[in-house]
C-alpha cells in the first residue's frame, strides 16, 4: 500500500495549561492538566502561533517526572531575540490550550542501577530535573548534580533542589557553578566540583555545546567511561513537523527489502534508492514517529536488527547508542541488501 500524504494530526495532543509558575526573571514552568505518557528526559514539540499566520514548532523538555504524582510540565527560558521562548514567557496563562506532538526523544536513562552524574547549564536543567526526580524517588542509587548558571538569580528549581536535598541527604549531591563569580566553566573547575567516586557512573549532560564539551572532558578525567556519557542538544527546529508531508511513493517493489517491527506489528516494504527510511515508512502508512527530520531530536530513532544504513546527519545519537544499533530513520538510507529494524 502507498499513500500520497501523511496527515500528522493523528500525532498531536491538545494540552490544557493548568498553571504558570514564574521560576526566575526569565523562565517559566507551564503545568498541564492533560495527562501525558512520557519517559524522564523526553520532550514535547509545541506549535507556537505566529502573527504572520505560519506557526512555528519548538521542542521543550518535560521538567516533571512521570515517576511522581506531579502534573506534566515544561520549563522555558527566554532566548534573547527568540520568537517562541519569549511568546511563551509573555503569553502563556492558565486556561490556555496548546497543540503538541506526543512526547519523544532518546535522552532517557536505559538503566538505573548505577550512580548518576547529571550535568546541566541554564535551561538544560529541564530534562535533567525529570531524570533526577525519577532516580531519587523510584530507584536507589546516588545522584550527583553539577549545575552551571550565569548567577545565583538565574538558578531554576532552587526550592525543589533544596527540598530534594532535605529528603535525600545521603544520596543527592548538588554542586553549583556561577559564571558571574567563577567565570566560564573550566575542565579543572568542574572536576573539583565532582564527587570523587564517579567512576562507575552513567552521565547525562544538557547545555550549550561548548559547556558540554568541557563537562565531557572533566567527566572522562574523573573516571567516567566515554560510552556512558549521554548528551542532549537544544536547538530550534527549522522545519515544521505539524505540516502534512508528502513522502516518496514506494509501491514499485524497487529498492531494498525492509522488515520493520513497529510497536509489535511487522511491516514488509521496499525502500527506494536514495530514500530515507522515515519517508519510505510514512509512504507505506506506517505510524513511524518523527519531529525535526533534521537529525537532531532523536524522535525517529530505531534499532537495527540486521543490515546496515548510512546516516546523512547525526546530531543526537552518541557512541553508546550507535554501538547498540540505534539509528535515525529521518537520516538513514539502506546500504545493505536487506534490513530488519525495530521501533519500540
Ligand atoms: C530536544 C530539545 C529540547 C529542548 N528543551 C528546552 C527546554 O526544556 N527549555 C528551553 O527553554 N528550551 C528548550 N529547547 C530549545 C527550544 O526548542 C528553542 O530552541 C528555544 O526556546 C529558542 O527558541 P526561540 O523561538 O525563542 O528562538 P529562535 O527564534 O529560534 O531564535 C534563536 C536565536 O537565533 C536568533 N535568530 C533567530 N532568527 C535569526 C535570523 N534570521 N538571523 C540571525 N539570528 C536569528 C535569535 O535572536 C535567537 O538568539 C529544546 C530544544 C530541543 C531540540
Ligand atoms: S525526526 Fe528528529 S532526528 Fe529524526
Amino acid at each position: 500500500m502507498t499513500i500520497d500524504s501523511v496527515d500528522v494530526a493523528v500525532h498531536t495532543v491538545r494540552l490544557q495549561v493548568d498553571e504558570v509558575i514564574r521560576e526566575t526573571a526569565d523562565a517559566v514552568t507551564l503545568v498541564f492538566s492533560t495527562p501525558l505518557d512520557y519517559r524522564p528526559g523526553q520532550f514535547l514539540t509545541l506549535e507556537i502561533p505566529s502573527p504572520d499566520g505560519e506557526p512555528a514548532a519548538r521542542c521543550y523538555s518535560l521538567s516533571s517526572s512521570p515517576a511522581t504524582r506531579e502534573r506534566a510540565a515544561i520549563s522555558v527560558k527566554r532566548t534573547a531575540g527568540g520568537f517562541a521562548s519569549n511568546w511563551i514567557c509573555d503569553t502563556a496563562a492558565a486556561g490556555m490550550t496548546l497543540t503538541s506532538l506526543h512526547p519523544a526523544g532518546t535522552f532517557v536513562p536505559t538503566r538505573w542501577d548505577r550512580p548518576l552524574v547529571l550535568v546541566a547549564a541554564g535551561s538544560g536543567i529541564t530534562p535533567i530535573m525529570s531524570i533526577l526526580k525519577t532516580a531519587l524517588t523510584s530507584h536507589g542509587e546516588r545522584v550527583v548534580l553539577l549545575y552551571a548558571n550565569r548567577s545565583r538569580d538565574s538558578v531554576m528549581f532552587a526550592d525543589t533542589l533544596d527540598e530534594l536535598l532535605r529528603r535525600f541527604p545521603t544520596r543527592l549531591t548538588v554542586a553549583h557553578w556561577y559564571e558571574a563569580e567563577s567565570g566560564l566553566p573550566t575542565d579543572a573547575g568542574l572536576r573539583d566540583l565532582l564527587d570523587t567516586s564517579v567512576e562507575n557512573a552513567d552521565a547525562y549532560l544538557c547545555g550549550p555545546e561548548p559547556f558540554m564539551e568541557v563537562a565531557r572532558r572533566s567527566l572522562v578525567t574523573s573516571g567516567v567511561s566515554q560510552e556512558n556519557i549521554h548528551r542532549e542538544v537544544f536547538a530550534s527546529l527549522t522545519s515544521n513537523p505539524f505540516r502534512a508531508v508528502a513522502p516518496t511513493p514506494t509501491g514499485s517493489g524497487i529498492g531494498t527489502p525492509v522488515e520493520a517491527e513497529v510497536e509489535g506489528e511487522t511491516h514488509s516494504f521496499h525502500c527506494p534508492p536514495d530514500t530515507v527510511l522515515l519517508d519510505a515508512m510514512l509512504s507505506e502508512g506506517i505510524d513511524a514517529p518523527f519531529v525535526c527530520r533534521e537529525g537532531n531530536c532523536g524522535a525517529c530513532a530505531f534499532t537495527l536488527l540486521s543490515g546496515e544504513v548510512h546516516m546523512h546527519v547525526n546530531d543526537t545519537l552518541d557512541d553508546y547508542e550507535l554501538k547498540k544499533g540505534v539509528r535515525l530513520a529521518c537520516q538513514s538510507v539502506p546500504v545493505s541488501d536487506s534490513l530488519r529494524l525495530e521501533i519500540e
